[in-house]
């Protein structure tokens, strides 16, 4: 089953509450959270507080609850995981390289309650995951460098999705395979036949007016791979 992860870094800030609604209407199926700290990454985002004031607007119009994916672009990321599970993350991800401890880290965020995730950048090798694969929930391959919505999908990405999907498949385990940057409808099927199930778009859904066409589309050129 394909999941689309509207990111609200291109949503419009002073009125996130509708936005997330309005997406989530639209047909999507998780929302995603961009965290930057102006450290891991060169930009500075939103925070805990924010994620617990749109929790509410995490639900679909007839009552289901829609998860909220929260991705981490911070170091250190313990302190924030946590703060980050109690405004109401569903899935918490974080980057590797970002923390010296990431078995402990995984584990952390499964007894917060949530489920976890590792987030690879474009250079960044899936070596980790032969070690901590068994507490993994989500993979997240990044297909910008992380820290900007808008940015051009990286090629070399498709290659890592197929390398992941084999890692993954070979547990036997329900883990997702995310991907995110520069996600479109023009790209969005050759992704998924790579082998990526979850899809994160920012700028292709909430810089056009129709956010369900977006999606609607998405889904149809997926469909017809
Ligand atoms: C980038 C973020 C992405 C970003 C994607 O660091 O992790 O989630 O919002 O934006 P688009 O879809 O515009 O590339
Ligand atoms: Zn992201």
């Amino acid at each position: 089953m394909f999941r689309i992860a509207p990111s609200i870094l291109s949503a419009d800030f002073a009125m996130l509450g509708k936005e997330v609604r309005d997406v989530i209407a639209a047909g999507a199926d998780w929302i995603h959270f961009d965290v930057m700290d102006n450290h891991y990454v060169p930009n500075l985002t939103i925070g805990p507080g924010v994620a617990a004031a749109i929790k509410p607007h995490c639900v679909t119009p007839d009552g289901r609850p829609v998860p909220l994916d929260v991705h981490l672009m911070v170091q250190p990321v313990d302190a924030l995981a946590v703060a980050f599970a109690e405004a109401g993350a569903d899935l918490i991800t974080f980057h590797p390289d970002a923390e010296r401890h990431v078995d402990r880290t995984l584990q952390l965020i499964r007894d917060a309650g949530c489920r976890a995730g590792l987030v690879f950048n474009p250079a960044t090798p899936l070596d980790v995951l032969d070690w901590v694969i068994d507490k993994v929930d989500i993979v997240l391959l990044m297909s910008v460098n992380p820290g900007f919505g808008g940015q051009s999908f990286i090629e070399s990405t498709y290659r890592k999705i197929e390398a992941a999907r084999k890692r993954i498949d070979a547990t036997g385990r329900d883990i997702r395979l995310e991907v995110d940057g520069g996600i479109k409808v023009s790209n969005i099927a050759r992704v998924a036949a790579a082998g990526a199930d979850t899809f994160v778009a920012g700028s292709a859904i909430f810089n056009e007016p129709d956010y369900a066409s977006v999606i609607d589309a998405m889904r149809a050129n997926m469909a017809a791979e």
